[in-house]
């Protein structure tokens, strides 16, 4: 009997051909792809290319309200938003976990964003400049998130779409300490509504952006909605995160810094103003207002902490050493 050989598998293995039938079957009966089924080469790499994207996004999402863990107003406050903050390790955690069941290697990951060879989202490179900043993020860039992720909770990749579960739980959470906040701020002095406001002015345009590039522009969208990673066009989202956010701006009593936004009776939905792509395509090719400060923290953060990774990988080491040790 000869050995297996690519062009010619042995029999009673499946060919490729086979191999993708059964995949495309999976993916048409919307049942889920898991770790160790077969997957084209195309599909591996998309999902670790966004996988990654969204790990890297959370882990560098905890800088720019992690910047006021030592400054917040109250010890309420400050525990709120350290839960917050540590939500987002762990949503990161998740994700690299989900990533690793594909073949990714964690550390390999962290270099690459480091080096500037994966990305991760353009919201976190603006600055936080007032508590009520704290307040918009949770609103307005935790919305969005939920908006974009409650549809990846049936994501055709089983570990990614269960890992989406329960960060949108916790982003819902997220969402609301954030409005909550800012209502607080809403009936307080004139100042605090004017830091509302210029905070709403800052990163409305920005969340727009999260949703990524328009749907024709965007190259990835047409592949990953056919193999059910995505479930909705970038636009949908983001008309949908509009719809949904703008009697939420009218019950604050803030106004939305776009003279174009206007409810169209007869399309059913908002309109609104050009977003500023020129900004976006800026802000993603490293080029926004905090993307170099972004990057260090993150690289200091791994250089000045590899001790306590190799501790604890030599423990692990030790331990596993242990078990073997007994089993024998
Ligand atoms: N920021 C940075 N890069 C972005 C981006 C954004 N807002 N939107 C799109 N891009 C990048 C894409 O990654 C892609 O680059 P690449 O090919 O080099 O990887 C390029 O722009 C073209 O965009 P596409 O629309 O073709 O890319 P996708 O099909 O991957 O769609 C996406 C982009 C909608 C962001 C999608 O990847 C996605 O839904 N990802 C999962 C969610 C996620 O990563 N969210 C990040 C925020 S996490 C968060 O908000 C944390 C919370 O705590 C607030």
């Amino acid at each position: 009997m000869s050995a297996p050989t690519l062009d010619r598998p042995a029999a009673g293995t499946p060919d490729e051909a086979s191999l993708q039938e059964r995949f495309d079957a999976t993916i048409a009966a919307e049942h889920r792809i898991e770790p160790r089924d077969w997957m084209p080469e195309g599909y591996r790499k998309t999902l670790v290319r966004q996988i990654a994207q969204h790990a890297h996004s959370e882990i560098i999402g905890m800088q720019p309200e992690g910047d006021w863990l030592l400054a917040a107003p109250s010890l309420r406050r400050k525990a709120i938003l350290l839960a917050k903050v540590q939500d987002e390790a762990g949503h990161g955690m998740y994700l690299y976990s989900a990533a690793e069941t594909l073949g990714a290697d964690r550390a390999d990951l962290t270099d690459k964003l480091i080096e500037g060879r994966q990305k991760y989202s353009s919201i976190f490179n603006y600055p936080t400049l007032t508590y009520a900043d704290v307040g918009v993020i949770g609103w307005l860039v935790d919305g969005a998130a939920i908006c974009n992720q409650v549809p990846l909770c049936r994501s055709s990749y089983g570990p990614y779409a269960r890992a989406m579960i329960r960060v949108c739980k916790e982003e819902s959470f997220h969402q609301r300490q954030g409005y909550e906040l800012l209502m607080t701020m809403m009936g307080g002095t004139d100042e605090q509504r004017a830091m509302v406001q210029d905070a709403v002015d800052r990163w409305w345009w920005p969340s727009l952006m999260m949703f990524g590039p328009p749907d024709d522009d965007s190259p990835n969208s047409a592949q990953s909605m056919a193999w059910g990673i995505k479930r909705h066009s970038n636009d949908e989202l983001r008309q949908r995160f509009v719809d949904m956010t703008v009697p939420q701006a009218e019950f604050l009593g803030v106004t939305l810094p776009d003279p174009d936004l206007v409810w169209d009776e007869a399309a059913g939905r908002h309109r609104f103003g050009a977003i500023d792509w020129a900004e976006f395509k800026r802000v993603i090719s490293g080029e926004g207002p905090m993307n170099a400060v972004r990057v260090a923290r993150r690289r200091a953060a791994r250089d000045d902490n590899a001790w306590v990774t190799e501790a604890a990988a030599a423990h692990a080491a030790k331990h596993a050493g242990g078990h073997a040790g007994s089993a024998a």
